[in-house]
């Protein structure tokens, strides 16, 4: 083992959400308490629709801090903010406005400027600006949620795009379906990068069903697989790096 993974395993989305937003809670106060505050990247996707649910509802609804807990997304799709397939509206929707938590602490990606570029570019000044003043090791987000993409993307990393070997910005932007049509929502994406990713002190994989099995195998494989998926960055990541699953994605581990 020369990775800093740790595995939970569920027998179904219900369980796994729930033992997923308990973490986050835990998580949440243990930060809260060591530093007054708690900075967390959500993910997109479908999977973590039902963890941020349960945050929103009691008991954890009240046990969150959500005055001392500073919200900032992962990856975001060029789409307004409004629009179905936006992954800020999907955790506003579930989550952000079902809590108490103050407008102020809620730093979504940007995508009103036409070119996702300039849009990448802001919110990389903004983590920046939030993050370089700390002053303990891992100088980045106490937990970054992240799923796990039928392709093994995780964020926007998409493989064969700029993004996958990024490793200066902290924020990017790539357009996935130059490299795989099939790559729903066809749109472009702004990322965070590996660069962010690795000095995160805690990170969540959210993951279900057999489709993705094989490139958690191949995640946790010692031996380099061949085709190796982007999410196998994770195992250069600093802090620690734990994986929700059900039954089918843990299959083959
Ligand atoms: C997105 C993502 C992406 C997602 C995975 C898993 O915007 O689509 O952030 O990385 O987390 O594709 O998605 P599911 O949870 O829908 O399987």
């Amino acid at each position: 083992m020369n990775h800093p993974f740790v595995k939970y395993v569920y027998s179904d989305i219900d369980s796994l959400s729930r033992g997923a937003a308990e973490a986050i809670t835990r998580l949440a106060q243990t930060r809260v308490r060591a530093s007054g505050r708690f900075t967390v990247a959500l993910s997109g996707g479908s999977t973590p629709r039902s963890t941020y649910s349960l945050l929103a509802v009691e008991p954890l609804a009240r046990e969150m801090p959500w005055a001392k807990t500073r919200i900032y997304f992962g990856d975001e799709r060029h789409v307004p903010h409004d629009h179905p397939d936006s992954n800020f509206r999907m955790a506003n929707e579930a989550l952000l406005q079902r809590v108490p938590i103050p407008v102020e602490n809620v730093n979504p990606i940007p995508t009103d400027h036409e070119d996702p570029a300039a849009c990448a570019e802001w919110y990389d000044d903004l983590l920046h600006a939030h993050f370089q003043r700390r002053t303990d090791d891992l100088p980045g987000f106490d937990l970054i949620l992240l799923g796990i993409g039928p392709d093994g993307h995780i964020a926007s990393i998409f493989a064969g795009t700029p993004a996958e070997t990024e490793m200066q910005k902290w924020v990017t932007w790539c357009d996935p379906v130059l490299t795989n049509p099939a790559i729903k929502p066809a749109v472009k994406r702004i990322t965070i990068t590996q660069a962010i990713i690795w000095r995160s002190a805690q990170v969540f994989v959210l993951a279900t069903g057999g489709q993705k099995a094989m490139n958690l195998a191949k995640i946790f494989a010692d031996a380099e697989p061949p085709k190796p998926p982007v999410a196998r960055l994770l195992r250069e990541c600093k802090g620690t790096v734990s994986f929700f699953l059900d039954n089918a994605a843990a299959a083959l581990i």
